[in-house]
């Protein structure tokens, strides 16, 4: 059919036709803004799930939410080794003038804006983001150089700002794994400090499903701090029909029932995998209602574009050894596995096999859902590795 009005949307962070099966998490996110509008205090939220289930999508129907009640919104994609210090800097910064043009800033939002130069000056001393602010540093608040106990000067100051305005400030931060340790505890720190004085400043994060343990780690409060909704694979009877089903519905279209079903057994109902496969089956129908005979027969195509597009970047950088280690937990199957079932599969002791799992870990391919265990963090990367590296089966 007509390719230029494909409405499927595969792609990392691209909005979806139909946001389904996301109600919960939404609902939650509003309840939040609205009870600390109000001067409540409020548990926020960790996003946590697997590659291609939506996490990114949904941080930005909160930002949108957010901004439509005019909250400051501050969106952060986290990389490995950013620079925390000055990263902090530049969206606090902006929040700062979300909440009021600097021509009406009030007292309050002149002393944040005083702290976040002194932090700025010890946190980042080339300085350049607070240029243009025009304001004296705070000597003694935000300038310790311990940087949980600055950073949480630096946000009780920007709340209370916000505050003071009438209006709350919230930070987006995606791929929230990739902070180190001493960053995420110094943010979890200067939010319980915000959320016991009841100030409207929040943060919502997305990330891979280890975070609640790394959080719980940093700091033991941060169960009450935060919740961690896990999101996934979409209800296969439900969801997934919809995500496929209503963007044809709505300009007119239909598909066979069986055809569905076909494209819903073969995805689990994985809301990248619904976009892709949606994707090529429109292109290739001829007419409506798309058929069973051809959702089966676009099957090798999709297959071949998910190898190409999700598959093999994550495993671009991996070493020969490495895809080894990955291969064998593909053998054992698609669940968790212990670290030590796995190095004995590879003829190697736990210890031998340790540091293979971890450097796996620090790209992302693997995380641990519980002690002594690795799983994937790609969905159907078992049966990625088994039809792509059957070779390594050998070796
Ligand atoms: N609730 C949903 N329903 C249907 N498709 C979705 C849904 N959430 C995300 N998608 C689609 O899934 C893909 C991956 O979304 P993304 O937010 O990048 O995932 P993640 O950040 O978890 O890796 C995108 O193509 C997006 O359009
Ligand atoms: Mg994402």
């Amino acid at each position: 059919m007509d390719p230029r009005i494909n409405p499927y949307a595969p792609g990392a962070g691209t909005k979806p036709p139909a946001l389904v099966g996301r109600d919960a998490q939404i609902e939650s996110f509003d309840v939040l803004l609205e009870r600390l509008e109000n001067g409540y205090s409020e548990q926020s939220m960790i996003i946590t799930g697997l590659r291609g289930v939506g996490k990114t999508v949904l941080l930005d129907v909160f930002r949108e939410k957010a901004e439509e009640r005019d909250w400051a919104t501050v969106e952060w994609e986290v990389e490995k080794n950013s620079l925390f210090g000055s990263k902090i800097s530049s969206q606090v910064r902006r929040a700062l003038l979300q909440i009021a043009p600097k021509a009406r800033w009030t007292d309050r939002a002149r002393r944040a804006a005083s702290i976040l130069k002194s932090f700025t000056v010890t946190f980042n001393p080339d300085g350049a983001v607070t240029a243009g602010l025009d304001v004296e540093a705070l000597a003694g608040v935000g300038d310790s150089g311990a940087i949980a106990e600055d950073l949480t000067d630096l946000f009780v100051a920007l709340g209370e700002a916000a505050q003071e305005s009438g209006t709350g400030v919230v930070f987006l931060l995606d791929e929230i794994q990739y902070l180190s340790a001493t960053e995420l505890e110094a943010l979890i720190a200067a939010l319980h400090k915000c959320t016991r004085r009841s100030l409207p400043i929040t943060l919502v994060g997305a990330g891979l499903p280890q975070i609640p343990r790394l959080a719980g780690e940093a700091k033991s409060y941060s169960e009450r701090l935060f919740q961690f909704p896990r999101i996934g694979e979409l209800d296969p009877d439900t969801d997934a029909r919809d995500a496929l089903v209503l963007p044809v519905r709505n300009l007119g279209f239909d598909y066979e029932s069986g055809a569905i079903d076909f494209v819903v057994e073969y995805t689990q109902g994985y809301p990248y995998f619904l976009q892709e496969y949606g994707k090529f089956l429109w292109d290739e129908a001829s007419d409506s209602p798309i058929s069973r005979a051809e959702a089966e027969f676009v099957l090798p195509f999709v297959e071949a574009k998910l190898d190409e597009s999700f598959f093999r970047v994550r495993v671009d950088r991996a070493t020969e050894l490495e895809l080894k280690y990955l291969y064998a937990m593909a053998e054992l199957g698609p669940e968790p596995h212990r670290a030590s079932e796995v190095a004995n599969r590879i003829q190697r002791t736990t210890e031998q096999a340790g540091p293979i799992r971890s450097r796996l870990i620090g790209k992302g391919l693997l995380y641990t859902p519980g002690h002594g265990y690795a799983a994937f963090t790609v969905p159907q990367f078992d049966r990625y590795m088994l039809r792509k590296h059957a070779a390594l089966g050998d070796l």
